[in-house]
C-alpha cells in the first residue's frame, strides 16, 4: 500500500467520522515563538485547545513536521527524518479517551488489517483509566500495556518539568514490534527499549492541562484529543520493510542518488 493511498485512507476514515480535514500547516509557523518549525499537528490548534471556538470540534490532517530534536538521530535509526509527515485526528472538547482509543485500534486492526499480535501499547504511569480501556474494551492482554512516566508517556515529553508553556498531558502509544529477530535479545526487550525492534506508530495525547509560566498545570476549559501517527513508519510496516529508508517514499531518490 502507497504512502499516498495510506494517507487518502487515514483521512477518508475520519471524514465518515464526521472530522473537518483540515490542510496541513506551513512547516514554518507563522505565528507561534515557540518552535522554529511546525514539529506536530497539533501545532496549528493550540488555540482550539485553550478554549477557542473555530466552529468545528473534531479535525482530521496530514500535516509536514520537521522536528529538531530528531535531527541528531537520522542516520542512526530506522525510523528518524529530517522530514516527516503526521497523520492526526483532534477533538476539541468533544469525544476523549475512548473514541480515540477505539477508532485508533479500528483504524489499525480492520482498515490496514495489522495483526493485533504485532501491536502493543505504553500508558502514562498514572493513568488508569487508559489502562483499563486498553486493557477490558479492546482485550489487548496485561503484558503488551506498559506504564511508562513522563519523558515517555506526557506529551509534549517532559513538559510537566522542562515545558514548554502551553497545552499537554499524558498519552498512550501503540507500537509495531518488528519480532525477536528484530531486536536485541536481551530477556526483558519491550517498548521501553531502544533497540529498534519495537517502533512507536501513533501516540494518542489526552490534552487536558495547560502548563503555565510557574510549572503548575491548568486543566484545559475543555478535554480534548490530540494525535500523531507517521506516515513513512506506517507506510514502511504496510511494505513489510523494517527500514523507512527501505520503502517507497525513500527508495527512488535512494536509487537516484545511487545511479
Ligand atoms: N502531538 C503528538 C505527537 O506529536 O506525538
Amino acid at each position: 500500500m502507497t504512502a499516498d493511498s495510506l494517507r487518502e485512507k487515514f483521512l477518508g476514515f475520519f471524514k465518515a467520522k464526521k472530522h473537518k480535514i483540515v490542510e496541513s500547516d506551513s512547516l514554518v509557523p507563522k505565528d507561534d515563538p515557540t518552535v522554529l518549525f511546525t514539529p506536530a499537528g497539533m501545532n496549528q490548534f493550540k488555540k482550539e485547545f485553550m478554549g477557542f471556538d473555530c466552529g468545528f470540534k473534531r479535525a482530521a490532517t496530514a500535516q509536514r513536521c520537521l522536528r529538531t530534536d530528531d535531527l541528531d538521530k537520522v542516520g542512526k535509526t530506522s525510523s528518524h527524518h529530517t522530514f516527516f509527515e503526521m497523520l492526526g485526528n483532534f477533538s476539541f472538547g468533544d469525544y476523549f479517551k475512548e473514541e480515540a482509543i477505539v477508532w485508533a485500534w479500528e483504524f489499525l486492526t480492520k482498515e490496514l488489517s495489522i495483526h493485533q499480535d504485532k501491536l502493543w501499547v505504553s500508558v502514562y504511569q498514572e493513568d488508569e483509566e487508559t489502562y483499563k480501556i486498553w486493557k477490558d474494551k479492546i482485550g489487548i492482554p496485561e503484558k503488551k500495556i506498559i506504564k511508562l512516566g513522563d519523558k515517555d508517556n506526557f506529551w509534549p515529553a517532559e513538559a510537566k518539568t522542562k515545558g514548554p508553556n502551553g497545552p499537554c498531558g499524558p498519552c498512550s502509544e501503540i507500537f509495531y514490534d518488528f519480532g525477536p529477530g528484530a531486536g536485541c535479545g536481551e530477556k526483558i526487550c519491550d517498548p521501553s527499549c531502544s533497540c529498534g525492534r519495537f517502533v512507536e506508530i501513533w501516540n494518542l495525547v489526552f490534552t487536558q492541562f495547560n502548563r503555565k509560566d510557574d510549572a503548575s498545570l491548568e486543566p484545559l476549559p475543555n478535554k480534548n484529543i490530540d494525535t500523531g501517527m507517521g506516515l513513512e513508519r506506517l507506510a514502511a510496516i504496510m511494505q513489510g520493510k523494517q527500514n523507512n529508508f527501505e520503502a517507497e517514499l525513500f527508495q527512488p531518490i535512494i536509487k537516484e542518488i545511487i545511479r
